[in-house]
């Protein structure tokens, strides 16, 4: 069923809508092995949200947990307001899309796109035309009659997207529909799902490990790790004001510094005194903290030795990306507090940037971000 806009319109000033999905106190082990703990998360009507974590951190489970495929030991979701905490799947009202293709191979396009309409006692003629219409939708309706061998893995995802629409259901799961794609096509396909989601207004949650996958395509991002959720925002959110080191690290790039607070809004890391405004006034001098540091931050040009936390650093790794150059710095103050810029080719250019070469570099004092001193993004497995 689709959210009806004049339901919505009704609805008694000053209440939120009601969200389609509602998850509380979610958890579930496997064996001694706890997936998910305590999972609480609304997704508002005709939203597109991304869970996104590291491999294992429970994004699956959850989805799975979702659909009815995996029941979850405790906890609640509610479907449109209705409790199928218990449901099967069949009576949740979703489609979803997996990884790998997941079409029958035995069946046309055309039959695996309508292979859900046939047991819905509609008519042969009505079930042509609803096939028609989704084959159209993704843009394949030149194709109905081939079998799926005889597409590309992006035709293949675009025909399982198709099928999972098919009944037209309340929410649309889709569980890593990307990763097995070439490059180039991944990244047309998230346009072209965010088109076909937009179009119909369906409710989705897409699970992706792919940081810059969600930040591309998410109305919300739900940050996962260790199966709890580390945070709940808009990719702009998520990104800026990350909850967590883990967040920071997982979401974009981070340099992290140990510092020690010297006074409101001044720390020591190392042997280099910095400015960093995060330092209010519910830090006390001698505490440790760490401070993050996104490698887009870091200012070099126009930088004089008199503005805040101007350093001289030299550059001792170069990493060209294209586009941009990742650059390893290290402060002649202290070589142990190495930094990571990104200098895009613009600037390598015009400042004749070069490894071995000194710069002066400042890391304003609004982008040095604190996190209390054990929240450690986790080194990679
Ligand atoms: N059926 C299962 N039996 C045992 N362990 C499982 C099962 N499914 C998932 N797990 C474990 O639960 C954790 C989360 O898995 P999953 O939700 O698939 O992670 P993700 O999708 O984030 O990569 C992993 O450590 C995985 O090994
Ligand atoms: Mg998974």
């Amino acid at each position: 069923m689709h959210a009806d806009p004049k339901t919505l319109a009704v609805a008694p000033a000053g209440s939120p809508p009601e969200p389609f999905l509602r998850i509380r106190g979610l958890s579930k082990s496997f064996g001694a092995f706890q997936a998910l703990r305590a999972i609480d998360l609304d997704v508002q009507r005709g939203e597109f949200v991304c869970f996104l974590g590291p491999s294992g951190c429970g994004k699956t489970t959850l989805l799975r947990a979702i659909a009815g495929l995996d029941r979850q030991d405790e906890g609640v979701i509610l479907m449109n307001g209705r409790d199928v905490s218990a449901a099967p799947p069949a009576e949740r009202d979703f489609g979803i899309v997996f990884q790998s293709y997941a079409l029958f191979p035995n069946l046309t396009v055309a039959d695996n796109v309508g292979y859900g309409l046939v047991n819905r006692r509609m008519r042969k003629v009505e079930i042509a035309a609803r096939v028609r219409e989704l084959l159209e939708l993704v843009g394949l309706a030149d194709q109905a009659g081939k079998y799926p061998v005889q597409l590309s893995g992006g035709q293949q995802q675009r025909i399982a997207l198709a099928r999972a629409l098919a009944t037209s259901p309340g929410l649309l799961l889709l569980d890593e529909p990307l990763s097995a794609l070439d490059a180039k096509v991944r990244v047309r396909l998230r346009e072209e799902i965010r088109e076909v989601q937009r179009r119909l207004g369906v409710t989705t949650i897409m699970v992706t490990h792919d940081q810059e996958e969600a930040l591309a395509m998410a109305d919300r991002i739900v940050v996962m790790n260790h199966g709890v959720i580390e945070q709940v925002g808009s990719p702009e959110e998520v990104y800026r004001r990350p909850a967590s080191a883990f967040v920071a690290d997982f979401v974009g790039s981070m340099t992290f510094l140990d510092a020690e607070v010297a006074a409101l809004g001044q720390v020591r890391v190392g042997a280099i005194a910095l400015a960093a405004d995060g330092v209010t006034k519910s830090y006390a001098a001698g505490e440790r903290l760490r401070l993050g540091l996104r490698p887009e931050e870091i200012r070099v040009r126009g930088v004089a030795d008199s503005d805040p936390n101007a350093i001289r650093v030299r550059v001792d790794d170069l990493e060209f990306l294209g586009a941009f150059c990742r650059a390893r710095l290290v402060p002649e103050a202290d070589p142990a507090q190495a930094l990571t810029a990104d200098f895009s080719a613009n600037l390598m250019r015009d400042l004749d940037i070069a490894l071995g070469e000194p710069l002066t570099v400042a890391l304003p004092p609004a982008a040095l971000r604190v996190f209390p001193r054990g929240d450690r993004p986790e080194a990679a497995p």
